[in-house]
């Protein structure tokens, strides 16, 4: 699984990372900076909570069979 977040749409809203700490950074300004990263499957589902909190809907998780 790929996090995809559209940094456009990004407001700082930073629920992403207060649902799911162990899956999504915020940078010193308060914004999501996970775009790019892979998820390891033990923590797809705190990505799918933590993505769907997203007030913005920024986020966007791409699962694929290349990537785990
Ligand atoms: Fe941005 Fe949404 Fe997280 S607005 S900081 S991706 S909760």
């Amino acid at each position: 699984m790929k996090i995809v977040v559209d940094r456009q749409v990004c407001a700082g809203h930073a629920l992403c990372a207060a649902k799911a700490p162990d899956v999504y950074r915020l940078d010193d300004e308060g914004y999501c900076c996970s775009d790019g990263a892979i998820v390891p499957p033990q923590l797809h589902e705190q990505a799918r909570l933590g993505a769907r909190h997203c007030p913005e809907a920024a986020i966007l998780l791409v699962v694929d069979e290349d990537t785990p």
